[in-house]
């Protein structure tokens, strides 16, 4: 069933799929993204679990709230929902922004969590250059946002992936459009202010997983690579001729280790 409520007013979408009696999988989209990048997992995993996949504000079907989106913002939208049907625990994914938001809730809210995956992300905060070059993008978005995406969802798939996933680049970027300028402002901010969650990786007691593509070009490996090493359980799948678009780029594979993980979890 797809679902909307209110919150601070603004319509917030999302979607359940699979039985409600069921452990719950929670799905977090990234930056330009909107639930429906999940549609292909979502379908698999709902076969065993209650699979829920959430608009981020300002994404999808979700409105704008705040000039501002932050990790903590987009939190408590996702808690709420989690509230809403009753969902007492769940493990997360997290495509690179969504998984910073799935770091927010689990500093929030650390006994909810049955697990993590963060998909293509990481918890450290934004360097110095990270933040000036989130300055430069919100100017160029604020003058052709259209550009900006057109620009932006190429460089996201490793260079030998750009053609043979012409067809999906097209299908991001059509959605990627209807975020207005603000919107995606909003998350630019947001992400922006972001704090360093490495503490929480370091006490989680539920089992972490990272997918880190090798020729991701948002996310240096590096930094995935150290903090796997955190959390007490931990495990790291490292996906060559991969950039950050895993969910598309290795498609199949990717939905197996998820679907793997998420057995071992609950
Ligand atoms: C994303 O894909 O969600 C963003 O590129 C992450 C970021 O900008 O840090």
């Amino acid at each position: 069933m797809t679902g909307t409520f209110l919150y601070k007013k603004k319509k917030i979408g999302y979607k359940i799929r699979g039985e409600g009696n069921r452990n719950t999988i929670v799905l977090l989209h990234g930056f330009l993204e909107t639930m429906n990048i999940w549609n292909n997992l979502g379908n698999k995993l709902s076969k065993d679990f209650q699979v829920i996949s959430i608009d981020l504000p300002g994404f999808g079907k979700s409105e704008l709230i705040e000039s501002t989106h932050t990790m903590d913002l987009m939190a408590e939208v996702v808690n709420k929902v989690l509230v809403s049907h009753d969902v007492k625990k769940c493990m997360i994914v997290g495509h690179s922004m969504g998984g910073y938001v799935a770091l927010a809730f689990a500093e929030k809210y650390p006994s909810k969590l049955r697990g993590l995956v963060l998909f293509h992300s990481h918890a450290k905060e934004d360097t110095p250059e990270a933040k000036v070059n989130r300055e430069r993008s919100i100017k160029v978005i604020k003058s052709d946002r259209g550009n900006y995406i057109y620009h932006f969802m190429p460089d996201l798939f490793a260079p030998d992936n750009v053609e043979p996933f012409q067809a999906e680049i097209q299908h991001l970027i059509q959605e990627a459009r209807n975020a207005a300028t603000e919107n995606v402002i909003a998350a630019q901010n947001g992400m922006k202010l972001r704090t360093d969650r490495q503490k929480v990786l370091m006490e989680a007691t539920y089992p972490v997983m990272f997918i880190a593509g090798k020729q991701d070009s948002r996310i240096p490996i590096e930094n995935i690579i150290e903090q796997a090493k955190l959390p007490k359980h931990s495990e790291l799948i490292m996906l060559t001729e991969v950039g950050h678009m895993g969910f598309i780029e290795a498609r199949v594979k990717t939905e197996n280790i998820i679907q793997s993980f998420a057995h071992r979890v609950f």
